[in-house]
């Protein structure tokens, strides 16, 4: 998926020619999965790297991992992994995801906001819907799961539907629900407004919250809806500096 107010000519030209070559590349898909770093663009790369910082920032904290927005599901099952890698004996964290798996249910006025040319292509209604994404993020943790230690116990969650929804009935479902890191990536104002007031109290003093789309012209709801929920000058909003998208900030610090 590609946008032509990020993205620009040749991230088209070299994803494209990571893709004939990976493509035409020897080996059966597994070899080449395992040679993944040759196939990788190497933005994605740092984004799994981003994870693996955030993760080690939470290791030691308890509380499950709640993404807001899931998509393909990569994001969601680099956490998992890193979950069952690090601490394959923390039984007791889960990776919870929510998406609709049909895109946007619908844009606020506040995801409008500011210059109409500078907006992403996506935001509209059923904006990043993938046909068949959810049965395909179903079969993947089928897989994880076959491999895991203590996979007796559920690890990762997809609960599917518009967040308005679905997070009252979650949180009434699960009442013990602690978060010990909320991966902020809905990338519009109205479910990312509901998702810090819905899990921030549930957040201990260490724990995580990651912002995919903050101060990003494309998609202002996001900074919005932080601005609207959180003093920003209460506390710090650190990054990485392989990583210009991601940022987050510790509860407390
Ligand atoms: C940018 S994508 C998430 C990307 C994913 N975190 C990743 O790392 O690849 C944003 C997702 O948020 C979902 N979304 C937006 N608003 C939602 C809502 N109100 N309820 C559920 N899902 C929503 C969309 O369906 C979309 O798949």
């Amino acid at each position: 998926m590609h946008d032509a107010r990020t993205q620009a000519t040749f991230d088209y030209s070299s994803r494209q020619a990571l893709e004939d070559y990976f493509n035409s590349s020897p080996g059966s898909a597994t070899e080449k999965l395992e040679n993944f770093a040759k196939y990788v663009p190497r933005q994605n790369l740092a984004r799994f790297l981003a994870r693996y910082e955030i993760f080690k920032l939470i290791k030691n904290i308890q509380g499950s991992i709640v993404e807001c927005g899931v998509l393909f599901g990569g994001g969601l099952m680099s956490f998992a992994k890193l979950s069952t890698i690090l601490e394959p004996y923390n039984f007791q964290r889960r990776i919870i995801g929510f998406d609709t798996f049909d895109g946007f249910p619908s844009i606020d006025k506040s995801d409008l906001k500011g210059r109409p040319e500078r907006k992403s292509m996506h935001l509209k209604p059923h904006g990043f819907a993938v046909d068949g994404a959810y049965q395909d993020i179903q079969k993947a943790i089928e897989i994880f799961d076959i491999s895991r230690y203590l996979n007796h116990f559920p690890k990762v969650q997809i609960v599917k539907g518009d967040f308005k929804a679905t997070s009252k009935r979650f949180i009434e479902e699960y009442p013990h629900l602690v978060v010990s890191c909320l991966y902020l990536d809905f990338d519009i104002y109205q479910p990312t407004k509901l998702a810090l007031e819905t899990f921030l109290p549930r957040m201990p003093k260490g724990s995580v919250i990651v912002f995919d789309e903050l101060n990003e012209e494309a998609f202002p709801g996001e900074s919005i809806a932080v601005m609207e929920v959180l003093n920003l000058n209460s506390f710090r909003v650190r990054r990485f500096d392989f990583e210009p998208r991601i940022s987050y900030a510790i509860i407390g610090d």
